[in-house]
Formats: structure tokens, C-alpha cells, sequence
């Protein structure tokens, strides 16, 4: 299996940015953090990619066609705003899962919305990190039951 990572605006700064909701924990951390459980879960492949361009994510979401099983995306700011990743998204047709770090769902008004979630089979928020490994178990799950049938 071979799982792309995409993560938006802004999280290039963890560790710096607003520490009480994103915790001290830095990019790099996460990086690596994803690539220890990658191993751990036997995924063959993972692409980590991070941008606070919206087109530059557009991209990257379409280029995964054909390369990878599976996405899991924290699209930062650009959940609450971006047409463009939902139809990406739904372009590629391929599993997504959307993460957030914090749990959006108490957090201002403006981020109870999501434009990616109906292009997404699966929304995890509030688990900090442990989030994204959650995301990449259930696209393993997903993929071992396609692969049954
Ligand atoms: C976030 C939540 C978004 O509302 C915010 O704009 C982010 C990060 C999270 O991971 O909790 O940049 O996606």
C-alpha cells in the first residue's frame, strides 16, 4: 500500500504556532512520526508533502493518481474555504481521509465547515498526531478489504 500525507497552510510552523492548541511537537516531528508508523503498518510507500498554496496542493492531490492507494490530508485553513481540494478530491476519486489536529468541532464557527469532508470516507480530529496513524489504518483496512473481494 503507498499513502500520501498532505498537510496545508500553516502546520510547517507547529511547535512555533499557537503551542496551547497544536502542541510543542514541530513538523519535522511529525514527519518523522508518520514515517515510523509507516513502517510499523508494512506501507510501502509514503509521500509526506506540505504547502500553504492552495494550487500547489491541487497538485500534488492530482498526482497521486495512479502513484498511491490512498490520502490523508489535513488541509488546514483551506478546509473551511477550498472548492478546489473537494473537487481535486473527488478528480482522483481515490480514499481520503481528512485529519485535524485539533478538534475543530469546538473550536470558532468558522471551522465547523468542511468543503473536503464529502470527498473524504473518514474525518479524525482532536487526536493531535496520533490522528494521521489513525487515518493510515483505516486507508489499510480499506485496501486489505478491496483486496479480498
Ligand atoms: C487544523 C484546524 C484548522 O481549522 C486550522 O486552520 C489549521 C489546523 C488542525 O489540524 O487542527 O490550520 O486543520
Amino acid at each position: 500500500m503507498k499513502l500520501l500525507f498532505l498537510n496545508g497552510p500553516n502546520l510547517n510552523m507547529l511547535g512555533i504556532r499557537e503551542p496551547d492548541i497544536y502542541g510543542r511537537q514541530t513538523y519535522e516531528d511529525l514527519k518523522q512520526y508518520i514515517r515510523d508508523f509507516c513502517k510499523e503498518l508494512g506501507v510501502e510507500e509514503c509521500g509526506i508533502f506540505q504547502s500553504n498554496h492552495e494550487g500547489a496542493l491541487v497538485d500534488a492531490i492530482q498526482d497521486a493518481y495512479g502513484k498511491f492507494d490512498g490520502i490523508v490530508i489535513n488541509p488546514a485553513a483551506y478546509t473551511h474555504t477550498s472548492v478546489a481540494l473537494l473537487d481535486a478530491l473527488k478528480a482522483v476519486g481515490l480514499p481520503a481521509v481528512e485529519v485535524h489536529l485539533s478538534d475543530v468541532s469546538r473550536r470558532e464557527d468558522f471551522r465547523q465547515v468542511s468543503y473536503v469532508r464529502p470527498a473524504c470516507c473518514k474525518t479524525i480530529a482532536g487526536h493531535g498526531f496520533a490522528g494521521y496513524k489513525l487515518a493510515a489504518e483505516h486507508l489499510a483496512a480499506l485496501h486489505a478489504g478491496h483486496r479480498k473481494q
